[in-house]
């Protein structure tokens, strides 16, 4: 074991003293932020990315994620701290490598873990005696154990003694003001102690609390708890939603009135339903994994049922709108505000968004949408493109459904100048009456209650 404590504390020490080189494979959303986060510590980081566009653009100063400035960027290349690169050797010099890659769902919503499998062959061909891999990317329990940690073990390294092998999953939350990688605490589980002790060294060099557990599969879940989480309690006020709907009651009044509770509370807010790369997927991990172990995750199936149906809810408010005027969806034009999955940032994967204008072009309807973070969405092969929000296009419109409660856009004059306003989000609530009816997903309409 003499040789376990002085290659692990060799390794330590250069953590310490910050001459470690950090390598952090896939620089998307949480991937580019930790690297930036790790070159500012001191170290020397190298990005490593299948993208040549993502390389170059980095290269050249610039960002293509929100929450990481350009000007950051551009110091720490211009300061020789930061590369990014598709040459996967480069990473040979790494003492520590952080994986931090696409997670996604097949067609059958099962686990795709193809690019986890091809960053842990990266990880293994340039590891050396001492590296440490993280793997943070959101995965089921067993991973890093089943997956990783025998992927090193191929070039005849032990886990443990000559290699380190840890999880730790990100809890990156974009566009958020107050929480950035720095400041949000880091879960971090290793397949042995010395892994544990080594990953969690090497995150608290550049974030400002660590939790230690004592597994990769405790690490793995955390996530997953997390997540889950918000999916049910999503889900549970979404479908809440749907019960004041036919109850005749406003839903954020019961909400808001609710929130005043002190203890045992916590507000969520119905919607269009979930998107991104993190709540509509990962609980999928969860269940699969369970399903290998003959287990139904029953609340996680639930969740997902009731929020994968509410751009339908969404549809059904629509068509009672239209109809209240006379109109048809069939021939109208409608406006999507908003395609991002969520206000203020960019990301509009999984979104909600999608999900309505498709089906209310399956209605027959012409969809146009006005989004100031997201200029076009692809979907399937297919490009659709934003348009600019203008007094002529609001009038222009059928109407208007709000998916995406954004704060740059001018709500009072979509108050002003539509005709009717589908308000997903009870964002319209904060503005002055004006020409458009508004509909909610759930309106007060005292009349209804125990009227049958
Ligand atoms: N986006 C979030 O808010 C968020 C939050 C917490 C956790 N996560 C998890 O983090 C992981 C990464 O998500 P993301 O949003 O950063 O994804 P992303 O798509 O923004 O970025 C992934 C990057 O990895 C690159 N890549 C793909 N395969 C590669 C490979 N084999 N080698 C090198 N690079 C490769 C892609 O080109 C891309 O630039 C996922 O598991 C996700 O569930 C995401």
């Amino acid at each position: 074991m003499a040789g376990e404590a002085s290659i692990k504390e060799r390794v330590l020490k250069r953590i310490q003293d910050r001459s470690a080189v950090i390598g952090v494979i896939g620089l998307g959303y949480v991937g580019l932020p930790l690297a930036v986060e790790f070159a500012n510590a001191g170290f020397h980081v190298v990005g490593y990315d299948v993208s040549q566009r993502v390389c170059d653009l980095l290269m050249r100063g610039e960002s293509h994620i929100q929450d990481v400035s350009p000007a950051d960027v551009a110091t720490l290349v211009k300061a020789g701290l930061l590369e990014a690169t598709t040459d996967e050797s480069r990473l040979s010099t790494a003492d520590a490598i952080s994986i931090a890659v696409p997670t996604p769902l097949s067609k059958t919503r099962d686990p795709d873990m193809s690019y986890v499998i091809a960053a842990a062959e990266t990880a293994t061909r340039q590891t050396h005696e001492g590296t440490l891999v993280v793997l943070e990317s959101t995965t089921y329990p067993g991973t890093t154990r089943e997956v990783l940690a025998p992927a090193l073990a191929t070039r005849g390294f032990t886990v443990g003694v000559d290699v380190f092998v840890a999880f730790s999953p990100e809890r990156v939350d974009p566009g958020n003001p107050v929480y950035h990688t720095k400041n949000t605490p880091k879960v971090v589980g290793g397949i042995t102690a010395a892994c544990t002790e080594l990953a969690s060294a090497l995150y608290a060099s550049c974030i400002d609390t660590i939790v230690p557990v004592s597994s990769t599969e405790s690490a793995e879940l955390v996530k997953l708890l997390e997540n889950t989480f918000r999916s049910v309690n999503i889900a549970m006020v979404n479908e809440m939603a749907i019960v004041c709907d036919k109850l005749g009651v406003d839903v954020w009044e019961v909400i808001e009135a609710a929130s005043t509770k002190p203890f045992g509370y916590m507000k969520f807010t119905p919607g269009p339903g979930i998107g991104g790369h993190c709540i509509p997927l990962d609980p999928h991990y969860l269940a699969w994994k369970m399903r290998t172990l003959n287990y139904k995750t029953r609340f996680i199936d639930l969740a997902s049922e009731i929020n994968s149906q509410m751009p339908a809810f969404v549809l059904e408010k629509v068509v009672h709108g239209l109809n209240h005027d006379r109109k048809p969806v069939n021939g109208s034009r409608i406006l999507v505000l908003g395609v991002a999955y969520k206000r203020d940032i960019d990301d509009a994967r999984e979104s909600p968004a999608l999900d309505v204008i498709r089906l209310l072009e399956e209605q027959g309807a012409t969809v146009s949408f006005h989004d100031p973070y997201v200029d076009c969405v692809r979907e399937d092969g297919h490009v659709r493109t934003g348009v600019p929000l203008t007094t002529q296009l609001l009038a222009d419109a059928d109407a208007v459904v709000v998916v995406t409660d954004h704060q740059k856009v001018d709500y009072q004059l979509v108050m002003d100048q539509s005709k009717l306003i589908i308000d997903s989000r009870n964002i319209m609530r904060g503005y002055k009456p004006g020409k458009a009816r508004v509909v909610t997903l759930a309106a007060a309409r005292p009349s209804a209650v125990g009227s049958n």
